[in-house]
């Protein structure tokens, strides 16, 4: 799991190598533009717009309110300027005597980022933070020198829109039946898209401020909660109404969930980072969701999604929490973690009541027995593995089969059955209660990331790392439907993309 040690780079291990070469190649770019713009024009430097982006990407690993190295906080402006425990390191008017972009620039041995710490600040950006200094080192107007620059800038991202037609295999991380079981609803790049099951057309685009979703839905009311992010950016919960009117592309409906408040109808909250799994009871009462920052938010839906209410926040896992479910009375949270341990949250009494430590490799994925007698969770270790929720999380049982990671695991709505997702490039279910494997679903060509059953029990579908989706019969495993969920690509596309690296 090497690539999951990078700090903030977001859900790495399992996008593999190509989601962490997109997520660099688009930094790049943008700020290739930015400071392209910066050299061209007479404008002042702005601190927002230039400089803070600069600070957060090289310093603020280090300088920020936890690790504060030097006493040297940087998450504010006010503070950027009080300085650390070596007082003010910035001279407005001149740089050069400024130990902020001396620091920075140095031959000597003492430099920020310290020389066997990181990489120097590149050239260009340098230039942009002397500038700014020899400018006055001037804070932008409208905003609030004791703001949070990480929020801040999270404010003034503008997602992109879509491609029309996506120029690579947009990666499925989540996907869910529509409640009549016709569609699924898939996460793409920077929206959802919408396709008919029976015949594997595109219908609808919901475009998002996620760059992608991990986690999908449906409230009793038809409503769509999305838990996504962008990796090492930011992270959220939003509640769609994907019903909305949009308007027509050729065949295809586009719906703006970004700015048409009709479609993007409630924001339950949003973090630095990656939100990777959302819970809802059948109910439709109480949502859990958490992610790369180790927390599990717990909200009341009781008196409507319009009204939701955080009741807690649950910090039980010792990284980030990968997988979360919810007992059917809502009673317990189930979680699973990069800590390797699958836990169990008393949500009324406050209280973590298990610690499921036998997979002693990442955990990514638990599901429990509708009637809550039974926990399940797979992970790293290729095993899914059953315990007791109450008590002293004693496995019961476990299995193996699949040849590589386990992924997710999914409770059918209604028989004693289970799905797996896996690296092996499969789907699986199983008998619940005796742990055997009943069937092998085969058709999907890498990383099996997402699986969901319909809520009528009679469908499986599976959503890979290259872009395809397929659908299968629960009762005999045969195939439905298999199509690549990216609008637009055309198979010669669809294939020379390299496979995610293993560990
Ligand atoms: C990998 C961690 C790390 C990164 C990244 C880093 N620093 Fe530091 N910084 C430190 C440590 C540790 C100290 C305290 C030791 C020292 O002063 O040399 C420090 C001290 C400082 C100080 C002196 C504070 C004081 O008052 O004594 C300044 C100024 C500073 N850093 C600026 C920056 C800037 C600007 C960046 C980004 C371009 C940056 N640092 C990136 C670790 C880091």
């Amino acid at each position: 799991m090497r690539m999951c040690m990078l700090g903030g780079n977001g859900f790495m291990c399992m996008l593999g190598g190509h989601g962490l070469r997109l997520v660099l190649a688009v930094g790049t770019v943008l700020f290739a533009a930015s400071s392209v713009a910066v050299a061209q024009s007479a404008k002042p430097v702005s601190f927002i717009h230039d400089v803070a982006p600069i600070l957060k990407e090289n310093c603020l690993a280090c300088h920020d309110a936890k690790k504060k190295s030097g006493k040297y906080d940087m998450t504010t402006y006010e503070k950027i300027l009080a300085g650390g425990s070596g007082g003010e390191p910035i001279v407005p008017g001149n740089p050069e005597a400024s130990e902020f972009y001396e620091l920075i620039v140095t031959s000597e041995q003492r430099r920020m980022p310290p020389r066997d710490k990181g990489e120097a600040v590149p050239k260009e950006k340098a230039a942009i933070i002397a500038q700014w200094i020899k400018e006055g080192a001037k804070l932008d107007a409208g905003i609030d020198p004791k703001a949070d620059l990480v929020k801040e800038l999270r404010i003034r991202w503008k997602p992109p829109v879509p491609p029309k037609v996506y120029p690579f295999p947009a990666i499925v991380n989540a996907l869910t039946f529509t409640p009549d079981n016709q569609h699924l609803v898939v996460g793409g790049h920077h929206e959802l898209t919408v396709w008919e099951v029976a015949t594997g057309k595109l219908v609808k685009r919901i475009y998002t401020r996620a760059e992608r979703a991990y986690g999908l839905a449906f409230l009793p009311d038809g409503k769509l909660a999305v838990a996504g992010g962008r990796p090492g950016q930011e992270g959220d919960v939003r509640i769609y109404n994907i019903q909305a009117q949009g308007h027509k592309d050729g065949d295809v409906e586009i719906l703006d969930g970004v700015n048409d408040q009709a479609v993007l109808v409630k924001h339950l909250f949003d973090v630095d980072d990656s939100v990777l799994c959302l819970a809802v009871t059948p109910d439709g009462k109480t949502l859990a969701a958490g992610g790369c920052d180790r927390a599990v938010r717990v909200f009341d839906l009781s008196a409507g999604w319009e009204k939701a209410k955080l009741t807690q926040t649950v910090e039980n896992h010792a990284d980030w929490v990968l997988g979360c479910t919810l007992t059917p009375d809502g009673k317990y949270l189930i979680t699973a973690g990069r800590d390797k341990t699958a836990k169990v949250w008393d949500l009324q009494a406050k209280e973590s009541v298990v610690t499921f430590p036998e997979h002693k490799e990442t955990v990514y994925a638990v599901a429990v027995k509708p009637d809550g007698s039974t926990g399940f969770s797979v992970g790293a270790d290729r095993q899914i593995r059953t315990w007791k929720p109450n008590g002293e999380g004693k496995q019961v049982k476990s299995a193996g089969g699949h040849s590589d990671e386990v992924f997710k695991v999914v409770a059918h709505p209604k028989q004693p059955l289970l799905a797996t997702s896996s690296a092996d490039k499969t789907v699986r279910l199983w008998n619940a209660d005796n742990l055997t494997a009943t069937k092998q679903l085969t058709g999907l060509g890498d990383y099996v990331y997402a699986v969901a059953f319909s809520s009528d029990g009679e469908l499986v579908a599976g959503g890979s790392y290259d872009g395809t989706v397929a659908v299968w019969k629960v009762s005999d495993g045969s195939t439905v439907k298999v199509f690549n969920a990216s609008p637009g690509l055309t198979s010669a596309a669809a294939s020379p993309q390299p496979g995610p690296s293993k560990k």
